[in-house]
């Protein structure tokens, strides 16, 4: 893929997604493109781009940005948030609080929200309190993933044996098992798709908690910052924002203090 092209390719990612490529992606953007290329029987980069700006159903653009999105993310990443969320989440059960709404923003393949829906599971154990999580991401294709929440033994290091009887069914042995995610896991969770980059959002909250992690590195501050002012007026007052370890938000959460590392409360 040439500069030129690889450049109308990044205005049209960031344009549409927030997602901000710099020059040293070239290669890789390239790589993921000629996937999709191959899919469609189009042998140059630049026929794919007139294939993309053509197509007005839009359904490309989606392709497009399955197919550059990354989407790495396992069961309990960074899994102070989960030890954050379950003494939080004793302390509001407590207080009698009933409702609870959580969301997963760039749910990925689905590891998030289950990890946020088994960890409310194992706090609210005797308890019925009436719970909801959101999980969004703008790829349909792990999307899908997320949905069908099936996931092979490798992916499953994270989950304790004890987590896995009960909240996974096994189908196979050994190193070709898959594990579903039962249902009971699964009808706490909607799954929508949802471009983080366009705002405001359909939802009216006021949301509890919002898991915001490893998404934010591919934004730059403007979309950042409408990011953030859209997760703030969600929030409900003392609800909390979890970003990725390795994000910093400095100079950018007016209205939001920092309680710990990556947990921030909106004030
Ligand atoms: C690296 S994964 C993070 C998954 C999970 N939050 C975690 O921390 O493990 C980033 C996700 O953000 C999604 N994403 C990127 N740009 C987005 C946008 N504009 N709107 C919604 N999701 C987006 C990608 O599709 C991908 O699934």
């Amino acid at each position: 893929m040439n500069s030129k092209v690889f450049n109308r390719f990044r205005e049209i990612i960031y344009d549409t997604a927030g997602i901000h490529l710099n020059e040293k992606k070239q290669a890789l953007v390239g790589a993921r493109v000629a996937k999709r290329m191959r899919a469609l029987n189009i042998d140059d980069h630049k026929k794919y781009l007139s294939y993309v700006l053509e197509d007005k159903s839009g359904e490309e653009i989606v392709q497009l940005l399955d197919a550059v999105s990354t989407n790495v993310t396992h069961f309990f990443r960074e899994n102070d948030h989960f030890k954050f969320l379950e003494e939080q989440m004793q302390k509001w059960l407590e207080s009698g609080q009933r409702k609870y709404r959580f969301w997963s923003a760039g749910c990925s393949s689905g590891e998030e929200p289950y990890s946020i829906a088994m960890t409310l599971l194992q706090t609210t154990n005797g308890h019925k309190p009436d719970i909801r999580i959101l999980a969004t991401d703008i790829s349909t294709r792990i999307l899908s993933a997320s949905m069908a929440g099936k996931y092979p033994a490798k992916k499953m290091e994270n989950v304790t044996p004890f987590l896995r009887e009960r909240f996974f069914t096994k189908e196979g042995r050994s190193e070709s098992a898959v594990y579903k995610v039962n249902n009971a896991v699964k009808q706490m969770i909607l799954f929508k798709r949802l471009n983080l980059s366009v705002v405001p959002f359909p939802m009216k909250g006021p949301m509890d908690c919002i898991f915001c992690r490893n998404v934010m590195i591919y934004f730059d501050n403007d979309v950042r910052k409408r990011l953030l002012n859209e997760f703030y007026r969600l929030l409900k007052p003392d609800g909390y924002l979890m970003v990725g370890h390795a994000e910093s938000l400095t100079g950018m959460l007016s209205g939001f203090k920092c309680v710990k590392p990556s947990v921030y409360i909106k004030k």
